[in-house]
């Protein structure tokens, strides 16, 4: 649902980079996308109103070069990437986006337009000449200190390429100063803190002016008062954020959804979203983001994984064998945050079946087939509870508590430790209590009501708490428990009631579905390593 369509207010806008459509989309992309969607959907279980917004950044020279090495038209090129490869990523890992940019889109290229007018009115852009150090695959200048062996892009291990060109510069330096100030008066802005510091000694250090445009190819927005050259490819791709909120087309829309409420951008390009774009709405006088925030790189053997030098792996192939549930599992609960992660085979087989199928799945199955079995499939009223219930409950409110505040440090993993250890203590508690011997002696049947309903209620519990990030299975989940008829559909749940236990009311029709997380076939475990991503295939 879009949230900028009924009405006044103001609403959660969480935003991913805008990507690349240069190639195919690999587990990386993913990455940021998981995180940002699962923000999205933890804020619409809190009740709030929520805009995701996502999309392709489609200028510039790599996509012009990546579409003339296919013979192609670079608007042909990025049409057909959209089709065969980004949007059914999208689908594919169930990224529950509200809007999706294109900045080959007439309400980008008129809303890029007019920023730079508008700046260029102001005094803020002036005419230069350039002469520097380009790296194609970043899009972006790099000075000698920058790199490898004097010749190479750090990030990439390209040569870079030098460029001798008289185009439009935008006057960064003059807000080094403003920046600083911002930074000292919103310690969240930027984050982790390892960012913000990198971020604040890097400004520290002062700003040159950048150049804001490009004269030598032509495949961007043209500079409205020069049609001669287009702007550069970051200086139009940073307004995504604005134009897709309506900044000067829909007022209304924009003041519900801006400023955004978090960027989330890979380190790679925190400078581009913690320098630059600040710069250019504080220059624009515009309010700026109240947060931008960096996850580390994936790594395939100690460097980043990347389209560039084809260590990608297709998002499909991840997702063929484990499911998207935990593809968006894994990678949040096994890298903290801000840090650098490795992936590997071994290590998501191992979390899906220590956590995933082990503790959550087995939860489910046990519990739902003792309902069947016991209390042919009807869930018995609250029976004789005692101090255990009440300890579960306990569990239950304090991990609930302690997710919900960790979601608001993004700190993914905290909240999932915290959700899947009550899942854990819901796991004790079944086997503690041992509904099979209560089952024997009739006169306990009070208790084995109370120990049923109790379990229960604990998986309603665990699909609301984890439905952000595993939509799929607690939806099945949900199902299995009868809670559809009962309390309205998973969607509808608030965070904030998922406490205490005892929701799900007698008499609901408890059936035992499929397992949520099947045993994994490790015979046809793929090779990442052998696996990079192409374009119209595996994405
Ligand atoms: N088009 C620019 C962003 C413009 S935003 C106004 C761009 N695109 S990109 O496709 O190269 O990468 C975008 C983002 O993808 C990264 O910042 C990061 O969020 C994600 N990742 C790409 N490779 C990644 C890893 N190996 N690991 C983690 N995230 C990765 O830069």
């Amino acid at each position: 649902m879009d949230a900028a369509a009924d009405g006044a207010g103001t609403a959660f806008f969480v935003t991913t980079p805008i990507y690349y459509v240069n190639d195919a989309p690999h587990i990386g992309h993913a990455y940021t996308t998981v995180a940002a969607d699962v923000l999205a959907r933890w804020h619409r279980a809190r009740g709030e109103r929520v805009h995701f917004l996502t999309g392709t950044d489609e200028h510039g020279q790599k996509i012009l070069r990546a579409a003339q090495a296919h013979g192609t038209s670079p608007q042909a090129w990025v049409d057909r990437l959209v089709d065969s490869d980004w949007l059914p990523m999208l689908a594919a890992i169930d990224a529950s986006h509200d809007d999706f940019i294109r900045t080959t889109e007439d309400r980008h290229v008129r809303g890029v337009g007019a920023f730079w007018s508008k700046l260029h009115a102001a005094g803020d852009v002036y005419a230069g000449e350039y002469t520097g150090l380009y790296c194609v695959a970043c899009e972006d200048f790099k000075t000698p200190g920058e790199l490898l062996e004097g010749t190479l892009c750090a990030v990439h291990r390209r040569p870079v390429e030098p460029v001798a060109e008289r185009n439009w510069f935008f006057r960064l330096s003059a807000y080094a100063e403003p920046l600083l100030a911002h930074y000292a008066a919103n310690p969240d802005f930027v984050g982790p803190e390892s960012a913000r510091n990198e971020v604040v000694s890097f400004v520290a250090g002062g700003l040159a002016d950048i150049s804001m445009s490009r004269s030598s190819f032509d495949w961007g927005i043209p500079v409205p008062w020069d049609p001669t050259q287009v702007i550069y490819v970051w200086l139009d791709a940073l307004l995504n954020y604005v134009t897709a909120a309506g900044w000067a087309e829909d007022p209304e829309r924009f003041a519900l959804l801006w400023p955004a409420d978090v960027h989330l951008v890979g380190k790679d390009i925190l400078r581009f979203h913690a320098v630059i774009w600040p710069a250019m709405l504080m220059a624009a006088g515009l309010p700026l983001p109240r947060r931008v925030f960096a996850n580390g790189w994936l790594l395939v053997g100690g460097e980043k994984m990347g389209k560039t030098n084809a260590t990608g792996v297709a998002p499909a192939v991840v997702i063929e064998h484990v499911g998207s549930d935990a593809l968006r599992y894994y990678f949040l609960r096994e890298i903290a945050f801000g840090a650098d992660g490795s992936f590997s085979w071994e290590s998501l087989t191992a979390r899906y079946t220590s956590e995933l199928a082990d503790d959550f799945g087995n939860l489910a199955s046990r519990v739902t087939s003792m309902v069947e079995r016991y209390r042919g499939g009807v869930l018995p009223g609250p029976g004789d509870l005692g101090p255990p219930e009440t300890e579960l409950a306990g569990v239950l409110e304090r991990a609930a508590g302690a997710a919900d505040a960790a979601i608001d440090r993004l700190d993914f993993q905290g909240a999932l430790a915290e959700a899947m250890s009550f899942v854990r203590a819901a796991n004790v508690y079944v086997t503690v209590q041992a509904p099979w011997v209560l089952a024997r002696d009739p006169a306990l049947a009070g208790r084995l009501d109370a120990v049923l309903a109790t379990a229960a209620d604990a998986l309603r519990a665990a699909a609301v708490l984890l439905s952000p990030v595993l939509p799929r299975a607690c939806a099945s989940l949900w199902e299995q428990l009868g809670a559809d008829t009962a309390l309205g559909s998973l969607t509808d749940q608030r965070m904030g009631a998922v406490a205490p236990l005892g929701q799900l009311p007698a008499g609901v029709r408890v059936r035992k579905g499929d397992l949520l997380f099947p045993r994994l076939d490790q015979e046809s475990a793929p090779d990442f390593g052998a696996s990079p991503v192409a374009p119209g295939g595996a994405g």
